[in-house]
């Protein structure tokens, strides 16, 4: 490839889609952030070209298919190729079936999950011509449902079928899709969730939390020429939660008393 590949990350403004924007445009990616917050995105993109890397910003709400499409078309128009579409912008509500209503719900379905159809669907036609790669961010919660996550874990266990269905649907085309599935990050987001529920820091015992880095690091190998091969699939990079009883593993205190809300 003659010019840099060209990688799209929704979500980009902070949190892990920051930190996986930065790890592609470090492994030399020109990168689009795309955000719904247009001013944070662009104060992110900022730092990252004053170290001298490539990066732009789309505002976009993952939502819409019209925003989708005028999207598209603008990262086209300059760059001209699309290579690695990451679909990382989520919601991460907390309740029950009976306290979610009915706006969460779609909401959130809307944002995690129809997100995702509507931004593959648009950069199709690009990752079908460089035979590019998708991979959605996901969770250790589409496999290993928890209590309280429930619009949430629904949303993830269907972005997980989403992910082995457009895998199987593009595997004469060269596409690659995959998911991502991360444990607990300490994001700007989940900052916001702990703190409305009165925490000013994360829970007396929290271990294993995975860094944005990390993350970032299992994307730049699913879209690497070493990982091409891997399609369809969920990469943990969880420290083991999936396979782990929650409590035991994310508590120093199996008995600790400050269980975990969300
Ligand atoms: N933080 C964790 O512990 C954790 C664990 C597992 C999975 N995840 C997943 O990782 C992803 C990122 O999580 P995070 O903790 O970095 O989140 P965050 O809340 O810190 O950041 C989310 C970003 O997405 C953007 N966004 C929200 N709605 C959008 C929309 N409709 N269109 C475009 N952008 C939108 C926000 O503006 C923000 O910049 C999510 O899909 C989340 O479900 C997070």
């Amino acid at each position: 490839m003659s010019e840099a590949p060209v990688a799209l990350v929704t979500g980009a403004a902070q949190g892990i889609g920051l930190g996986i924007a930065t790890g592609l445009a470090r492994a030399h990616h020109r990168v689009a952030l795309l955000d719904i917050d247009a001013q944070a995105a662009a104060d992110a993109a900022e730092r990252l070209t004053a170290d001298g890397l490539v990066a732009r910003v789309v505002r976009l709400d993952v939502a819409s298919a019209l925003e989708w499409h005028a999207a598209v078309a603008t990262i086209l128009e300059q760059w001209q190729r699309i290579d690695v579409l990451v679909n990382n912008a989520g919601v991460s509500p907390r309740g029950t079936p009976e306290s979610t209503d009915e706006a969460v719900w779609d909401q959130t379905l809307a944002v995690n999950l129809k997100g995702p159809w509507l931004g593959i669907k648009a950069c199709l036609p690009a990752l079908r011509a460089s035979r590019g790669t998708i991979i959605n961010v996901g969770s250790t919660r589409a496999t290993r449902p928890r209590r309280g996550l429930f619009a949430y874990g629904v949303s993830k266990a269907g972005l997980l079928g989403l992910t082995q269905q457009v895998a199987i649907e593009l595997i004469d085309d060269g596409v690659t899709c995959n998911m991502v599935a991360p444990g607990w990050v300490d994001t700007p987001g989940e900052r916001l969730i702990q703190a409305r529920h009165g925490r000013s820091d994360w829970p007396q015992g929290v271990r294993n939390l995975t860094t944005p880095e990390e993350i970032a690091a299992a994307v730049l190998y699913l879209a690497s020429p070493g990982g091409r091969r891997v399609n369809g699939e969920i990469l943990y990079v969880d420290s083991g939660l999936h396979l782990a009883d929650d409590v035991a593993m994310i508590y120093g205190q199996p008995d600790d008393s400050r269980t975990y809300r969300g």
